[in-house]
């Protein structure tokens, strides 16, 4: 059904809410991109939020993001990305004509650090419009709007971010080559936990993204069997979850790091945080998400997390957070 923005009584008095999660990867970044599994969690207490409120009539979409510093017109910024999927998704819903609103987002993700903040945000923000207009979205439907505008501004993404914050539950994610991917719960059998350090250095995904893929036609056969050895270690990863065999997990984490520095994407940053925490006590660690910055995390029994977080900050991480998955 078609509506347009400007037939809505409801507007002057709009007011809608949405959220979405931060997330992380628990392994098999990158090789996800060349079609191998990953697994993600999503990061529930730690989320991005977008408001929406009537305006005045004829002032438009107005964009506020205090965390970012930024206010902008949709009408006078269309190309901006967030401006672009807001049409994306008026046009989805079936609204025509410019609805007067203005949006306000607001995040506790840290950005560009792996944590799935752009996603989060992009979520947030369909998911209030959905709701603004009486609408209901499933989750495949906010994940596919929030991956095309990530595709548009981040290259060659394999999907997995948007579908872990859509769907907002543990996968087990395969990218095809056409959709519909491999999207799976991931069953587990008992709980974990997971510090994740801030190296507070600031990395776009795509920057990695885009050398590792220069590394890949360079030497495909190379990065073709690194891609298959994270692989097999992913699918360790699951049965062991699946299994709860905790004492496995640690040893894989530690693998599947060692691949991701011979790909190419880690850091001596990365690296300072994952030894301190290793010789604190963790049982694994690794990096988590595009590299070269960003946040690592580290498995940890509970009487260890918190010689663990010490170790990690006085090591450089700018900040800590905990996260216990399975429960
Ligand atoms: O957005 P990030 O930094 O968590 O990285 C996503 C994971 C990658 O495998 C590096 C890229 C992708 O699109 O899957």
């Amino acid at each position: 059904m078609k509506v347009n923005a400007g037939d809505l009584s409801v507007l002057g008095s709009m007011k809608s809410h949405a959220s979405a999660p931060g997330k992380i990867i628990l392994c098999g970044e990158h090789a996800v991109v060349y079609g191998r599994p990953a697994i993600a969690l999503p990061l529930t207490g730690i989320r991005a939020h977008a408001h929406i409120t009537g305006s005045a009539p004829g002032s438009g979409i107005r964009f506020n993001a205090p965390d970012l510093g930024r206010r902008w017109l949709l009408s006078t910024t269309p190309g901006d990305p967030l401006s672009e999927l807001t049409l994306t998704t008026l046009q989805q819903l079936g609204i025509t004509g410019m609805p007067d609103v203005e949006i306000t987002i607001t995040s506790d993700i840290p950005i560009a650090s792996g944590m799935g903040s752009g996603a989060a945000i992009a979520t947030a923000i369909v998911r209030a419009l959905a709701d603004a207009f009486g609408r209901n979205l499933s989750a495949e439907e906010v994940s596919s709007l929030v991956y095309e505008s990530e595709r548009r501004y981040h290259g060659t993404p394999s999907g997995i971010d948007n579908t872990v914050i859509a769907y907002e539950r543990a996968i087990w994610f395969q990218r095809r080559s056409e959709p519909p991917h491999l999207i799976e719960p991931l069953p587990m059998t008992a709980a974990f936990t997971l510090l994740i350090g801030d190296t507070g250095v600031r990395s776009a995904t795509r920057l990695p993204v885009g050398e590792v893929r220069r590394r890949w036609q360079e030497d495909p056969a190379r990065y073709e069997t690194l891609f298959d050895m994270v692989a097999d270690v992913v699918h360790q990863v699951r049965q062991a979850l699946q299994e709860g065999d905790l004492m496995a997990l640690g040893p894989l984490l530690n693998r599947n790091q060692d691949l991701l520095e011979q790909i190419g994407v880690s850091s001596p940053h990365l690296e300072r945080l994952i030894a301190a925490a290793r010789a604190a006590g963790a049982s694994g660690a690794k990096l988590s998400g595009g590299g070269w910055g960003g946040v690592m995390i580290a498995l940890v029994e509970l009487d260890v997390a918190m010689q663990v977080r010490k170790a990690l900050l006085e090591s450089g991480a700018t900040r800590v957070l905990e996260t216990t998955i399975g429960e």
